[in-house]
């Protein structure tokens, strides 16, 4: 069976005291012990990675993401912080190919494809993020757009490294802006991404990769969005802020 993943990306929120009172309200909330099948993931900034790791070490359904890596192993990129450090920190997952990172840091496909053999190397599940933007939703080549981000990227990998990933769809013009893809659109994205995996690497893979929607999912609208067959879990910015919430959605399956 595939896990059941709930991540909360935090994104740039957060100073170190406000992120680790947020830890505590979701350890000490009582509701999330009603989901131990579902894997929770707390993504916040690099500052807060070894703190939340340290809280939350002895929890099993709960582990540490980073939201980025370098693309290089070490050396003179100032200001920068590889796979081998946040490794350090405890995390065990780092988002790749945020659609941010991809707009506002010119994240190309060669870097991604490094920072995904980076991660792996370390012993790190990349969570790979692939989605449309409004004007290919429109003009309807979404499909032909997610095909594209995931053959130049994570397609060239071996099937054994492959299978490491999970896979977060996330179309751009559902990322904090309050419009939700339907549950339909979620669905349809999630098997035509899970057929291709289909195709590249067998069945096998195909059927036991977590593939994560993400894009405004709120307390409100996770039950649906997960109850689909393809949608695994969601990849959660801004509803990852409230304790509440994040807990909320992690109980929608
Ligand atoms: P959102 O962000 O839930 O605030 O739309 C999702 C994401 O970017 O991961």
């Amino acid at each position: 069976m595939r896990k059941k993943i709930v991540a909360g990306n935090w994104k740039m929120n957060k100073t170190f005291e406000q992120g680790l009172n947020l830890v505590d309200e979701i350890i000490q909330s009582s509701a999330i012990h009603q989901t131990p099948e579902v894997l929770k993931i707390i993504i916040p900034p690099f500052i807060h990675l070894h703190s939340v790791s340290e809280k939350t070490k002895h929890i099993n359904d709960i582990e540490i993401g980073a939201q980025n890596c370098n693309n290089n192993e070490a050396g003179a990129f100032t200001g920068e912080i590889s796979a081998a450090m946040i490794a350090s920190c405890g995390a065990k997952y780092v988002l790749v190919g945020h659609s941010e990172r991809r707009q506002y840091y010119n994240e190309t496909e060669a870097i991604l494809t490094q920072k995904v053999n980076h991660a792996i190397s370390k012993d790190i599940t990349p969570i790979f993020c692939v989605g449309e933007n409004l004007t290919e939703r429109n003009n309807n080549t979404h499909l032909e757009t997610v095909k594209q981000q995931l053959k130049e990227t994570v397609f060239n990998l071996s099937v054994t490294d492959f299978s490491k990933l999970i896979i977060a769809y996330e179309p751009v013009w559902a990322i904090g802006t309050g419009v939700t893809a339907t549950s339909h659109q979620a669905q349809g994205m999630h098997n035509y991404i899970r057929s291709e995996i289909n195709k590249k690497f067998g069945k096998e893979t195909s059927e036991s990769i977590s593939i994560l929607y993400g894009g405004s999912c709120n307390p409100e609208n996770a039950k649906e969005l997960f109850a689909c067959i393809d949608v695994d879990g969601g990849l959660i910015g801004g509803a990852s802020l409230k304790a509440n919430d994040f807990v909320a959605i992690a109980n929608s399956f």
